[in-house]
C-alpha cells in the first residue's frame, strides 16, 4: 500500500442494491480517485448485523437497524486513497438524507433516515476500519495494485 493510501470500509445497504444504485455509488468513488480493493455482495445474516452494529445495541432503532440491513443483499467493499475515511464520509453525507446536503450519496438518493443508502466506517472511530473490514473479508480477499492513473491523481 503506498503511503497516502487508508483503507476504509464502504456498503451499498439494501435499499441501495434494490434501487439500482450500486453503479451510481461505485461510480462516484472511483471518479473521486479512490482504489477498489475488495468486494463482496452477500446477504448479511443476523449475527453478522448485530455484530457489525454493536455500538447500537442499545438505541432504539437498533431493531429496525438489523431488520432492514438484513432485509436484501449489500455490497460491501474496501476502498483505498488519501484520507479515504474521511473522503468517503463528506461523500455519503449526513446520516439522515433529510439534512444531507444535495450532491452527497445521502443527499441525492435519499428522504429517510431509516433508508439511506449507504454505510461508511466512522471516521472519528478509530478502530472502526479495522473491525468492520475483519467482520466482512479475509486478508486474501484485498487485491493489492496500482491504479494506472495514481501518478495524475496524486503530487
Ligand atoms: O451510518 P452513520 O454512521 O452515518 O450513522 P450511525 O449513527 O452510525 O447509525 C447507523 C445507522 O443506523 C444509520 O446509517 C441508519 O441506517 C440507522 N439509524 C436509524 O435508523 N435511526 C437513527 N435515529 C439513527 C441511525
Ligand atoms: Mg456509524
Amino acid at each position: 500500500m503506498a503511503v497516502e493510501d487508508e483503507r476504509t470500509f464502504v456498503m451499498v445497504k439494501p435499499d441501495g442494491v434494490h434501487r439500482g444504485l450500486i453503479g451510481e455509488i461505485i461510480s462516484r468513488l472511483e471518479s473521486r480517485g479512490l482504489k477498489l480493493v475488495a468486494a463482496k455482495f452477500m446477504q448479511i445474516d443476523r449475527e453478522l448485523a448485530e455484530e457489525h452494529y454493536s455500538e447500537h445495541t442499545d438505541k432504539p432503532f437498533f431493531e429496525e437497524l438489523i431488520s432492514f440491513i438484513t432485509a436484501g443483499p449489500v455490497l460491501a467493499m474496501a476502498w483505498e486513497g488519501a484520507d479515504a475515511t474521511r473522503q468517503v464520509r463528506r461523500m455519503m453525507g449526513e446520516t439522515d438524507p433529510a439534512e444531507a446536503a444535495p450532491g452527497t450519496i445521502r443527499g441525492d438518493f435519499g428522504l429517510d433516515l431509516g433508508r439511506n443508502v449507504i454505510h461508511g466506517a466512522d471516521h472519528e472511530d478509530v478502530g472502526a476500519n479495522e473491525r468492520e473490514l475483519s467482520l466482512f473479508f479475509e486478508p486474501a480477499d484485498f487485491v493489492d495494485y496500482e491504479r494506472n492513473d495514481e501518478t495524475w491523481l496524486y503530487e
